[in-house]
């Protein structure tokens, strides 16, 4: 598998997917979404998940697969009435204080989420040998934003103050939250996935004089429970909007490859962080849904600018849902042609 091959520290070879590529702005995505009343239930289905998974496999052949689910069925296996309004995005029962949560048994609430066990197995089974599948969680922090303001947010107020007001009781959320991504990653690679990744959507709100208890030490407690179960998968960190400091998040928390936003520039990336570290990034997705020759002027200084160390190209966030499907066409042809003549 080609992106097995970098992150084992292959630099001739860049493989390529992108986040949210199983999504609205494919048709055969969004005919498959028409067939389902609401999301949760259609990420519960195993066929259809391991179906839209495969999507855009099928389309663009991107060297991985992300398995089709999302980041909040954990706090929907915790009875947090997780649902997804059409226009809104996501909404739950917010918390009324983070250490609000009654003990829960792990075994159930992984019990709830078997489904999504299946899906990986059936989409092993149906993906090519030489493309890698990938399970995911979100990290603490940013799934617990959810929990406690009931939803998306614009600047997590109510997330943020908790943790000046009363940090140990924030402890207690992210803990219980460390737990639960454990056993899901653990599931997701004992049913077949290859590489792991944990989304930390909302790291760059948490403020930095907090960050290393709400952001590295969960992200780090998360991959050491992992290896403790014996999964030596490599695993994939996403600490969106980390401003710096990206050196110290990937030695404490141990991951094996550090995706980045499109907020930082891969060449001072590059200058700053140990040759062996592999990265994963950072194209804006708008550039993508705009198009044109700044999205290929963009890509190919990407590409440049880590041209010396292992690096897999992605997006610097998800692929926008009014994204033209010609765009996508269109870089993943130059970027194909750009791999042809580097070889
Ligand atoms: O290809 C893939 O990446 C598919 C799997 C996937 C989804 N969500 C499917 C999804 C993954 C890896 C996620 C992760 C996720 N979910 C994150 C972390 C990555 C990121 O984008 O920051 C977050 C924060 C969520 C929470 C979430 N899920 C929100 C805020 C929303 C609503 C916003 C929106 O785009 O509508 C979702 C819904 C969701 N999850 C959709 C998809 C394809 C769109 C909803 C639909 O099809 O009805």
């Amino acid at each position: 598998m080609r992106i097995l091959k970098t992150i084992h520290g292959d630099t001739s070879e860049m493989p390529i997917w992108f986040m949210r590529q199983a999504g609205r702005y494919l048709p055969e995505y969004r005919a498959l979404r028409e067939t389902t009343t609401d999301f949760i239930s259609y990420c519960l289905d195993s066929d259809k998940a391991s179906e839209a998974t495969l999507q855009p496999i099928t389309r663009y052949g991107f060297d991985a697969a992300i398995i089709f689910s999302d980041i909040l069925m954990i706090p929907w296996a915790m009875d947090r009435n997780v649902r997804f309004q059409t226009g809104v995005g996501p909404l739950l029962d917010p918390l009324p204080s983070p250490d609000a949560l009654t003990s829960l048994d792990r075994q159930l609430i992984i019990s709830r989420l078997t489904p999504v066990a299946d899906a990986v197995r059936k989409t092993r089974a149906d993906l090519d040998r030489d493309k890698a599948l990938i399970g995911f969680c979100g990290a603490p922090w940013t799934v617990s934003t959810y929990m406690m303001e009931g939803g998306s947010s614009r600047d997590f107020s109510l997330a943020r103050k908790w943790l000046w007001q009363d940090p140990a009781a924030y402890d207690v959320l992210i803990t219980t939250l460390v737990d639960h991504s454990i056993d899901l990653l653990v599931m997701k690679a004992e049913a077949g996935a290859d590489i792991l990744m944990i989304f930390d959507s909302w790291a760059g709100v948490v403020p930095s004089y907090l960050r290393k208890r709400f952001i590295i030490e969960p992200v780090a407690r998360i991959i050491a429970g992992v290896r403790a179960n014996g999964i030596d998968h490599p695993i994939i960190a996403f600490p969106k909007g980390l401003s710096d400091g990206f050196d110290d998040y990937v030695h404490v928390t141990g991951c094996n490859v550090l995706a980045v936003d499109h907020t930082v520039s891969a060449e001072w990336l590059d200058a700053h962080l140990p040759r062996d570290v592999v990265v994963q990034g950072n194209l804006d997705p708008l550039a993508v849904e705009t198009g044109g020759d700044a999205m290929l002027a963009s890509a190919d200084a990407i590409c440049a600018a880590f041209a010396k160390r292992p690096h897999i190209f992605n997006l610097g966030h998800g692929i926008g849902q009014f994204t033209p499907l010609d765009h996508v066409d269109q870089l993943m042809r130059h970027l194909r042609q750009k791999r042809k003549n580097s070889a």
